[in-house]
């Protein structure tokens, strides 16, 4: 029925509508900078089911990680719906929040930011369970010891500091991390573009792994095309704080429709040898977001542009099953 992720069961686990954060930018009286809004998200809507892997592509800038601690609300979204099983997020109390966040974790790119560094792994791991009321010392070490099971971490590791892993160690720690209240959804935010080649499949695997045993949701941001071929459900593609294109993974890969997207895709090599692609490449800077192009955001970029463009914002409409695509002329 829309972007989303409604299956015949009926709600999706997530539910975006309509997500703006517009950030005020301050003025600076030495560089003659006025005052002016960032517009870093502006009307984003999708969702996503349980069990399922969305994926977030677009330029470095394109609100992509505005949007997904928006969700989280660790930081606070301008207006807009979130819904998590149902429940409005964004009217809840702070309180009441706190307790939603059992459900919802986020990983980032660099763990090792996330990691308190005087605190050791086990401890690390330990801190949302006693934060959540797990009280019992001894249930506690058990769970965190299943943890660190799960992540492919071994038991010895629980007493080092963070400063003593590898980056990919880091990064299964932070996994342990999240995972360690159960929760239905996960925001990987880059989780694996800090590491090297070989580490990054192995925690794209256990990603997956651990999708499988629990069933955990994943809005997965990410400039590596190959690595969200792999992962991703479905991907929705960003420009300039908007949603231009959303559809199933091998329809976005095949078949994509979006000026952008085939932008996008054109840069994506191609295991086969004998297929050769064109590469294509965006002309241009992204355009500044405190003054995004009228119209079409993408018309100053865009190889099909015509004059409507710059005059008509294009809608988000379907146009095949389960693909959206906003332009006037796909
Ligand atoms: N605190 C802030 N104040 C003002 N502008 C901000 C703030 N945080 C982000 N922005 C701006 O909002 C836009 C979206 O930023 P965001 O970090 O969400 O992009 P991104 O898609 O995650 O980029 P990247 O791929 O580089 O991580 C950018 O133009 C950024 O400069
Ligand atoms: S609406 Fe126009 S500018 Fe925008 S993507 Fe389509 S053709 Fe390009
Ligand atoms: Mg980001």
């Amino acid at each position: 029925m829309s972007t989303n992720a409604t299956t015949e069961a009926g709600t999706p686990l997530l539910e975006v509508r309509d997500l703006r954060k517009h950030y005020q930018s301050p003025g600076s009286w030495i560089s003659r900078r006025k005052a002016s809004k960032v517009y870093a998200v502006d009307g984003v809507s999708f969702s996503v089911a349980a069990g399922e892997t969305l994926a977030l592509v677009g330029e470095s800038g394109c609100g992509k990680t505005t949007t997904g601690k928006s969700i989280l609300r660790l930081i606070e979204p301008t207006s807009g719906m979130v819904r998590l099983n149902g429940r409005d997020l964004l009217s809840l109390d702070a309180g009441a929040m706190r307790e939603q966040r059992r459900e919802m974790q986020i990983i980032f790119q660099d763990p090792y930011a996330s990691l308190n560094p005087r605190m050791t792994a086990g401890e690390l791991v330990a801190e949302p369970l006693r934060n959540f009321g797990v009280s019992n010392g001894a249930q506690r070490n058990e769970r965190v010891a299943w943890l660190f099971s799960k992540v492919g971490l071994r038991p010895e590791a629980m007493k080092k500091l963070p400063h003593e892993f590898s980056g990919g160690q880091r990064q299964r720690l932070g996994i342990a991390r999240a995972l360690a209240l159960n929760p239905k959804l996960i925001v990987c935010d880059e989780p694996v573009s800090a590491l090297d080649v070989s580490v990054q499949a192995q925690v794209i695997n256990l990603l997956t792994d651990l999708q499988a045993e629990f069933g955990i949701a994943y809005l997965f941001v990410a400039h590596d095309l190959a690595v969200v071929r792999h992962i991703s459900h479905r991907v929705a593609v960003m420009y300039l704080g908007k949603i231009v294109e959303i559809a199933g993974r091998d329809t976005l890969f095949s078949a994509p429709l979006h000026p952008y997207t085939e932008i996008l895709l054109s840069a994506v090599p191609v295991p086969d040898p004998r297929v050769r692609t064109q590469r294509r490449l965006l002309k241009g800077d992204p355009p500044n977001p405190a003054a995004p192009p009228s119209g079409c955001r993408f018309h100053t970029r865009c190889p099909m542009a015509q004059a409507r463009c710059a005059e008509e914002e294009p809608v988000l409409e379907q146009k095949t099953a389960g693909q959206w695509v906003a332009c006037h002329f796909r």
